[in-house]
C-alpha cells in the first residue's frame, strides 16, 4: 500500500523515464521532489504536468544534496539521472564516468550520511554486452562494450558493496528499450540530440527527417534487421512503484531485468509504425554498425514473481501509437 506521507526525491525526474515515474508516484499518493540539472530535461512539463518541487541541480554537488537531504524528510531515492548515449560515451568517456559514476556515489553518500537507505536505480541491458542466451536472464554474464554499460555495472557493484557496508538496500532495473507515451499525450520522449529508433521513426513520419536508416540488413535474424525490446515507458514506471514499496516494506536488494519479452525488428517497429501513422516512412539501407548484437530480448519473470509486475502495453503497435499521440501534440 503506498503511503502518502513518503516523499521521494526523484534524480532525472524531468527526463523522459524520470517523468513517467514521478507521475506514477503522484498517482500512488507519494510526495516527490525532483533533481534535475536540465541538461536533458524539461522545466516546462514539471511545471505544466507534473507541478511537483523542482531542485535545479546536480548530484555532482555534494553540498547541495547534502542541504536537500537536511531540508527534506526523505524517505527514498529513485535515481535516473545519468548520461545515456552509448556513441558518446565511447568517444568521451570522461563525461560518463564523472555523472553516472561520481555523481551516483556522492548521491550515495549524501544518502547514507542522512540515513536514507531505499534506493532505486535505472541500470540496463547495456551492462550484459554481446548476449550469450536469449532471452537474457539477470543471472547472464556482464561484460559491457561501451563506457556507457560500464557505468551503470560499476554502479550496481557499488551498490552491493554499500549494501554490505551501510544496509543501503537498493532495486537495479536493467531496462531494454524504453519506448511509447503516457496514453493521454500529456508526456512522453524528446531527447535532444535523439538516437531512440522509435522518434527517429515517428520524426521522418511527422517529415522532419528524410528517412529513417537501416543499419545492417544481413543480420541472422528472421528478417534480416536487428531485433531489439521494447518496454512501455508506463510499465517501466509501474515497475519503479513496485519496487519502491518491495524495499520500504524491507525488501533485500535486488536486480530485475525490465523487458518485454518480445523482440521486434527494425523493419517489423517501421512497418507497424506505417499503419499506425498512416504516412510513408522512406528507408535507406546502410552497413552494419559497430557493437550492435543482432538480438537483445530480456527475461522478465523474476520482476513479475517477486514484484507482480504484469506490463500492460507490450504490443507494439500500442506502444507507437502513444508515441505517435505525443510526438503529433509536441512536435507536430
Ligand atoms: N531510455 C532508455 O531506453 C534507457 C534504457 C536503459 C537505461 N536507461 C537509463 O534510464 C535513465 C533515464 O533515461 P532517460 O531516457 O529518461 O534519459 P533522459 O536524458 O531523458 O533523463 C535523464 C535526466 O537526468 C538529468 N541529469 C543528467 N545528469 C544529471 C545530474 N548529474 N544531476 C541531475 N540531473 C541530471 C537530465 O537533465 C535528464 O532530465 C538513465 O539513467 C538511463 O541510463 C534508459
Amino acid at each position: 500500500m503506498a503511503n502518502p506521507t513518503k516523499t521521494i526525491l526523484v534524480t532525472g525526474g524531468a527526463g523522459y523515464i524520470g517523468s513517467h515515474a514521478v507521475w506514477a508516484l503522484q498517482q500512488a499518493g507519494y510526495r516527490v521532489i525532483i533533481l534535475d540539472n536540465l541538461v536533458y530535461g524539461h522545466q516546462d512539463l514539471v511545471e505544466q504536468v507534473l507541478k511537483t518541487e523542482l531542485i535545479v541541480g546536480s548530484t555532482l554537488d555534494k553540498a547541495l544534496l547534502t542541504s536537500v537531504f537536511s531540508q527534506h524528510q526523505i524517505d527514498a531515492v529513485m535515481h535516473f539521472s545519468a548520461y545515456a548515449y552509448v556513441g558518446e560515451s565511447v568517444t568521451n568517456p570522461s563525461k560518463y564516468y564523472e555523472n553516472n559514476v561520481v555523481g551516483t556515489l556522492t548521491l550515495l553518500d549524501a544518502m547514507v550520511n542522512a540515513g536514507v537507505k531505499s534506493f532505486v536505480f535505472s541500470s540496463t541491458c547495456a551492462t550484459y554486452g554481446v548476449p550469450q542466451e536469449l532471452p537474457i536472464p539477470e543471472t547472464h554474464p556482464q561484460a559491457p562494450i561501451n563506457p556507457y554499460g560500464a557505468t551503470k555495472l560499476m554502479v550496481e557493484r557499488i551498490l552491493t558493496d554499500y549494501d554490505k557496508a551501510y544496509d543501503l538496500r537498493s532495486v537495479c532495473f536493467r531496462y531494454f528499450n524504453a519506448a511509447g507515451a503516457h496514453p493521454d499525450g500529456l508526456l512522453g520522449e524528446d531527447h535532444n540530440p535523439e538516437t531512440h529508433l522509435i522518434p527517429l521513426i515517428l520524426q521522418t513520419a511527422l517529415g522532419q527527417r528524410d528517412a529513417i536508416y537501416i543499419y545492417g540488413t544481413d543480420y541472422p535474424t528472421a528478417d534480416g534487421t536487428c531485433v531489439r525490446d521494447y518496454i512501455h515507458v508506463c510499465d517501466l514506471a509501474d515497475a519503479h512503484i513496485l519496487g519502491l514499496e518491495y524495499l520500504l516494506q524491507g525488501g533485500t536488494s535486488t536486480i530485475f531485468n525490465l523487458g518485454n519479452g518480445n523482440g521486434f525488428s527494425v523493419r517489423q517497429v517501421i512497418d507497424a509504425a506505417t499503419r499506425v501513422t498512416g504516412k510513408p516512412i522512406p528507408v535507406v539501407e546502410d552497413n552494419r554498425r559497430p557493437g550492435d548484437p543482432p538480438a537483445l530480448v530480456g527475461g522478465s519473470d523474476r520482476a513479475r514473481s517477486i514484484l507482480g509486475w504484469d506490463p500492460q502495453y507490450s504490443d507494439i503497435e500500442t506502444i507507437l501509437a502513444h508515441a505517435w499521440q505525443w510526438h503529433q501534440g509536441r512536435h507536430g
